[in-house]
């Protein structure tokens, strides 16, 4: 089948934007991104989940270039925060936060705190033009350690212990933290059912393959 059209990846995110093209390499369909067009408009991400930011920023970027476009939002969980920092997990100490400040900010807020676990969260939308959306989400479930531990990854990831490796991200390879993290689940699972994507987009294209 060919889609005949490409998918915008609605990232600038260069290390995002390879791990989509590893992921859909097989498929015939034509991967291209922010960075192949000039500037457009940003997209505020001030929804109150993460389905709401990820439907916004590829609805949007659909809707400006007039293709069909993917994107996708995460963060951190902590279950005693009620949810914290969730989507706020990027600004969660300040607009501009670094992960260090980040990373302060939760050790200090766990303080005291018995029940530690917390989850990740990764939601990916697929938007047409017209604005309808399909969605995939993967989570991984996890422990607040009580230090930094690691120096692999980004964000999050020298605080969040996962008890079945008995490591945090930061202790992991890529290839490892990939296996097993949110990201990693909802990628699987889109991969998995990108076939029928590619038929639910040529549908609401018009493509007739
Ligand atoms: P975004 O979805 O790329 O905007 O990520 C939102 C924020 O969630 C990041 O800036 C990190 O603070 C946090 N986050 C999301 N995924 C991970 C991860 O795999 N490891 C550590 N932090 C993460």
């Amino acid at each position: 089948m060919n889609l005949d059209r490409p998918l915008v990846l609605a990232t600038q995110n260069e290390g995002k934007i390879a791990e989509f093209r590893g992921l859909l390499a097989g498929f015939d369909v034509e991967i291209r991104s922010l960075k192949d067009y000039g500037p457009i408009p940003q997209v505020e991400e001030d929804g109150d989940t993460f389905e709401d930011n990820a439907v916004k920023k590829s609805r949007f970027t659909a809707r400006v270039l007039g293709l069909p476009a993917l994107a996708d939002d995460s963060g951190l969980m902590v279950r005693a925060l009620g949810g914290v920092p969730g989507v706020l997990s990027a600004r969660y100490a300040a607009e501009d936060a670094t992960d260090e400040a980040n990373n302060l900010k939760l050790l200090k807020a766990m303080e005291g705190v018995e029940d530690r676990s917390a989850k990740f969260v990764c939601v990916l939308a697929i938007s047409v033009p017209p604005g309808a959306a399909l969605l995939y989400e993967g989570t991984c479930e996890g422990v607040i350690a009580h230090e930094l531990t690691g120096t692999q990854g980004f964000g999050y990831d020298p605080l969040f212990y996962y008890p079945p490796l008995e490591k945090t991200f930061a202790q992991m390879s890529s290839e490892e933290k990939n296996r097993i993290s949110h990201r990693g689940r909802a990628m699987a699972e889109l991969k998995q059912e990108f076939d029928k994507v590619l038929i639910w987009l040529n549908q609401r294209l018009g493509v007739h393959p």
